[in-house]
């Protein structure tokens, strides 16, 4: 059987009938077309999948989908507004901060995550640090830290 789900996805209100056992990143993925969050490693390793759940950065491959009744949830095709680029975005672009693209989603996510936490330090360290959990196999790092930093207001 399935479950009804009730969430905030990038602003908008849906109610889903999703598998009781159905991950996050699959229903994102299959059930609702949403294709910028990727899927790469599915276990938790990887980052490719990170999505925005009440505003903190998670891996989507790890979180059943029924979980997030009531919560918010932001993908990567949420970050733009009004047509306008998120900075975050921007400066990914500027900075050359991808090269195959294929993790930039999830380091977008996560970036824009700790970019609004304050507990997190904002040297090029802790940076590095919070973005650990998104591995970028082109080694684009250095470029990814330079356009998180150029993105604080
Ligand atoms: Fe979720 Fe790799 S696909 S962490």
């Amino acid at each position: 059987g399935t479950q009804t789900l009730n969430f905030t996805l990038n602003g908008e209100p849906r109610t889903l009938d999703v598998a009781p056992n159905a991950v996050l990143l699959d229903v994102l993925r299959e059930q609702l077309g949403l294709g910028g969050t990727k899927k790469g490693c599915d276990h938790g390793q990887c980052g490719a999948c990170t999505v925005h759940v009440d505003g903190q950065a998670m891996n989507s491959c790890l979180r059943l989908a029924v979980m997030c009744e009531g919560q918010q949830v932001t993908t990567v095709e949420g970050l733009a507004r009004d047509g306008e680029l998120h900075p975050v975005q921007q400066n990914f672009l500027e900075c050359d901060a991808y090269q195959c693209g294929y993790c930039t989603p999830g380091q977008m996510m996560s970036a824009t995550a700790l970019l609004n936490d304050e507990r997190i330090g904002t040297d090029d360290a802790s940076v590095k640090e919070a973005m650990s959990g998104n591995i970028c196999r082109c080694g684009a790092y250095k470029n990814i830290v330079e356009a998180i930093q150029k993105s604080r207001v």
